[in-house]
C-alpha cells in the first residue's frame, strides 16, 4: 500500500498531486499553500494551522493516518438528477485526535461521517481505515470491522423504544455474539450518572439521559473511534456540555479518537483539527468555524 504522502509532498511546488501531510487535503487548486523547511526539500501545507501542527509533532504525521479518504465522491440520483453530496473529498484523521466536522446544512457532513463509519459506500474513491482499504472487504467483514472499530451517537439518540436502558446498551453485544457482562454494564450505567435508570425505557428518560444511554451503547464494544453526528444538537446547552465533557474525557484519558459533526462553535473550538465542509468538499481554512455561519 502507498505510504502517507509526506515523501510525495516534497515533489514539486505546483500543488499537482500533493497532499497536506496533516489534513490530507489535495493542494492542487489551493491558491496559497504554506511551505516549511523541516524536510530537506521542504513540505507543503494548506494553512498555517496544519503547518504548525506538523512542526509541533512531526513524528505523529510520518505514519499512515488512522482514517484516510482519497478522492471520495458520493452521488445521489433523484429523479434522474445527480446530486454530488461529496466531491473528491481528501481527509486524514490521526489516532487520538478530536476532530470536529463543521459546515452549513447540506454541505455533506453526515454523508462523510457515514462513509467513514462504513454505514454507506462511496460512489468512487478509496477509504483506508487502519491502513486497510475498506472497498476490499466484503459485507460480512465490513460489519465486523464496523462493530469492532466504531461507536456511533446521533442527534436523535436512535434508541430502541421498547427496550430498557440496560437492554439498549447490551444490544451490540448480542449482535456480535459476545457475552454480556451484567456487572460491567451496570457499573458503566452507575458511572455515567444513570444509577436507578437501568430498567427505564427511553420515553421515561430525559434527552440528556437518553443520549448517555446511547453513548454507553456506543462504548460497550470498546471501539477505538467514536463518531457523533450532532450528538448535542437536541440537548440544552448545559446538558450538551456535560455530554461533551464525557466525550472529551474519553478522548484525553482513554485515547479514543473522536470525530464529531457539530454546529456548535464552542465544541469545534476545542478540537485538535477542524474539517470545514462546503459543497461536498473540505475547504482549506480549518479555523474559520464562525465565519461560515455568517456568510
Ligand atoms: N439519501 C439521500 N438521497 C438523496 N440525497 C441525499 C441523501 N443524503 C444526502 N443527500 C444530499 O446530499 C447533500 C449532503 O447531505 P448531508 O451529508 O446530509 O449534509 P449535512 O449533514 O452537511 O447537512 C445534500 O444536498 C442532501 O440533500
Ligand atoms: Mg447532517
Amino acid at each position: 500500500m502507498r505510504k502517507t504522502s509526506v515523501q510525495n509532498n516534497t515533489i514539486n511546488n505546483t500543488g499537482e498531486g500533493m497532499f497536506d501531510p496533516v489534513c490530507g487535503m489535495n493542494l492542487k487548486g489551493i491558491d496559497e499553500f504554506k511551505k516549511n523547511q523541516l524536510a530537506e526539500k521542504g513540505l507543503f501545507f494548506c494553512s498555517d494551522h496544519c503547518k504548525s501542527r506538523f512542526e509541533k509533532n512531526p513524528e505523529k504525521f510520518q505514519n499512515e493516518p488512522l482514517i484516510k479518504l482519497r478522492n471520495v465522491q458520493k452521488v445521489f440520483n433523484l429523479g434522474g438528477v445527480d446530486t454530488y453530496a461529496l466531491k473528491d473529498l481528501d481527509i486524514y484523521i490521526w489516532e487520538g485526535d478530536f476532530v470536529a466536522i463543521i459546515g452549513a446544512s447540506g454541505s455533506g457532513k453526515s454523508t462523510a461521517l457515514n462513509m467513514i463509519g462504513l454505514l454507506d459506500k462511496p460512489t468512487s474513491g478509496d477509504i483506508f481505515l487502519k491502513g486497510v482499504n475498506i472497498s476490499d472487504l466484503n459485507d460480512e467483514e465490513k460489519t465486523k470491522f464496523r462493530s469492532e472499530t466504531f461507536g456511533f451517537i446521533f442527534q436523535q439518540y436512535n434508541l430502541i423504544p421498547w427496550l430498557t436502558a440496560f437492554e439498549n446498551i447490551s444490544l451490540p453485544l448480542i449482535f456480535s455474539g459476545k457475552g454480556i457482562n451484567n456487572k460491567k454494564i451496570n457499573a458503566s450505567i452507575e458511572g455515567i450518572g444513570l444509577g436507578g435508570r437501568s430498567l427505564h425505557r427511553p420515553f421515561e428518560l430525559s434527552g440528556g439521559e437518553q443520549q448517555r444511554v446511547a453513548l454507553l451503547r456506543a462504548l460497550v464494544s470498546d471501539p477505538d473511534i467514536i463518531l457523533g453526528d450532532e450528538p448535542t444538537g437536541n440537548l440544552d446547552s448545559s446538558t450538551g456540555n456535560k455530554l461533551l465533557d464525557i466525550l472529551l474525557d474519553l478522548n484525553k484519558k482513554e485515547g479514543k479518537t473522536l470525530l464529531i459533526v457539530t454546529h456548535d462553535a464552542d465544541i469545534a473550538g476545542k478540537a485538535d483539527q477542524i474539517i470545514t465542509m462546503k459543497d461536498g468538499k473540505a475547504i482549506k481554512d480549518h479555523q474559520v468555524y464562525k465565519k461560515i455561519y455568517t456568510e
